[in-house]
């Protein structure tokens, strides 16, 4: 099993991850995420969040919605220009992103040379709204949570005097129609991005893209990501989006190569310039010092939240041996891990003092577990794989010395400490 299918296998072993509707075949590209992959998309967006109100100010955040008119994905640009290449083999009848494979090769599943000729696929889905089924109802499902936020850039900023530059930022679902979703998490036909625009004066991109590409690269740092296996990369002119002068992506290297985690973009005033057109609405601002209109520019910061799900636990997932044992462990930062501590009875026994710690320290709001069941053995193992920094457990000894052992999950490294310390042990861990 390589990697990828032994961090898939553990997703769904562990509950992070399944796939969805999976009792009726499943649905490629589409997922459900379970209580510990819950736990941890939450993590991550927390995270996020955090770092996006720390580094710059003021930001404000939106909750946009995810159908949007004909008129709005039009003026985008979108309904032209959001499309992947096509290509089937017409004798097995697979179709292809004709930029995945070589088509001077044969088929790579029929072995035969049958292409078609490229043809550009829209990747946004479409539905109507209401009984209507006429051009006028057109909606699609957003491929990206940003035009909201351009959308609705001339709200915020009038209901609550801010002043360029700021940022709207905004976590939320987005839809895609990929031709080959494929990597599990890596790309999905629903998935959920994280967005920031910073709105800024023209002259002032070339300061705010560097200072933002550096605070998303310390980013990745603080959530625990090794720096080897980050990468910055430029975008060549020939792949920039449409609405792109300037990109750089903030790579990861996975277990099938180095991609696309991050992409920061210089959208120049494009987005607020159309939607402008488009709707006969001025958008642009008026600068007090020159005592002119104009319409900000914008530098943008997007990730997708599972893709980054997927970057954490390929990072994390570690094989070691321990005195002659093998073991799968997660070493995730504790800031990111689902569940911060669990708090085992050695022998079942000794399970009513340990849970009323337990429940102690759940009431002061930790995200802890409690397991009886098992030899302790088996319960580190399991802790281990989902990635939780440490285990308290209580022994015979707890009730005379008020000391519980606590395991360190990276090291297995084990120390006594006082029953009333937990808290601050537990406290300083999750900050490293
Ligand atoms: N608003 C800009 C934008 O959407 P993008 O490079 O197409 O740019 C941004 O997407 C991020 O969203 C990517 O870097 C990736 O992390 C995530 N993403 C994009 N497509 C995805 C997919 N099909 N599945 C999972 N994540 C995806």
């Amino acid at each position: 099993m390589n990697q990828l299918d032994k961090i898939v296998a553990l997703c769904k072993r562990r509950g992070f991850v399944y796939q969805a509707a999976e009792i009726y075949g499943g649905l490629n590209g589409v997922y459900d995420f379970g209580p510990l992959g819950t736990l941890l998309k939450r993590n991550i967006k927390d995270a996020w969040m955090q770092s996006i109100f720390t580094t710059q100010q003021p930001m404000l955040l939106v909750d946009g919605a995810i159908l949007g008119n004909h008129a709005m994905w039009e003026a985008s640009g979108h309904t032209q220009n959001f499309s992947d290449p096509l290509v089937d083999c017409t004798n097995c009848k697979r179709r292809f992103r004709a930029d995945d494979i070589d088509l001077d090769a044969n088929c790579p599943v029929c072995g035969k040379k049958a292409w078609t000729e490229i043809r550009q696929f829209q990747l946004m889905f479409q539905t109507n709204l209401g009984a209507a089924t006429d051009s006028s109802s057109i909606a699609y499902l957003r491929p990206e949570t940003a035009q909201s936020i351009f959308v609705q850039f001339k709200n915020v900023m009038s209901t609550n005097r801010v002043k360029i530059p700021f940022g709207i930022a905004q976590i939320g679902k987005a839809f895609r129609n990929e031709i080959t979703p494929k990597q599990f998490l890596f790309r999905m036909r629903e998935f959920e991005q994280m967005e920031m625009e910073w709105f800024c004066k023209p002259e002032q991109v070339d300061t705010f893209f560097p200072l933002w590409l550096k605070a998303r690269t310390a980013f990745y740092d603080h959530i625990g990501i090794k720096k080897e296996n980050i990468t910055l990369r430029e975008h060549e002119s020939d792949e920039l989006s449409h609405y792109s002068s300037r990109t750089t992506d903030i790579e990861y290297t996975f277990p099938f190569g180095q991609k696309e985690l991050e992409g920061i973009a210089d959208r120049g005033n494009f987005d607020l310039t159309q939607h402008s057109k488009h709707s006969g609405k001025d958008l642009s601002v008026y600068d007090d010092e020159t005592k002119q209109s104009y319409i900000p520019h914008v530098v943008e910061c997007s990730v997708g939240v599972d893709r980054l799900f997927l970057a954490l636990l390929c990072d994390a997932y570690t094989e070691d041996t321990i005195e002659g044992e093998t073991r799968t462990v997660l070493k995730l930062s504790p800031r990111i891990a689902p569940i911060k501590a669990a708090f085992l009875p050695l022998v079942k026994k000794l399970s009513e003092p340990m849970h009323a710690l337990y429940k102690d320290i759940t009431a002061k709001g930790y995200m802890v577990e409690f397991d009886e069941s098992g030899s302790v053995g088996k319960r580190y193992r399991r802790q281990d794989e989902i990635g939780t920094p440490l285990c308290f457990t209580y022994d015979f000894e707890s009730e005379n010395d008020t000391c519980v052992t606590v395991r360190n999950r990276d090291t297995t490294q084990q120390e006594r400490i006082s029953i009333d310390s937990i808290e601050s042990y537990l406290q300083a861990a999750l900050k490293q």
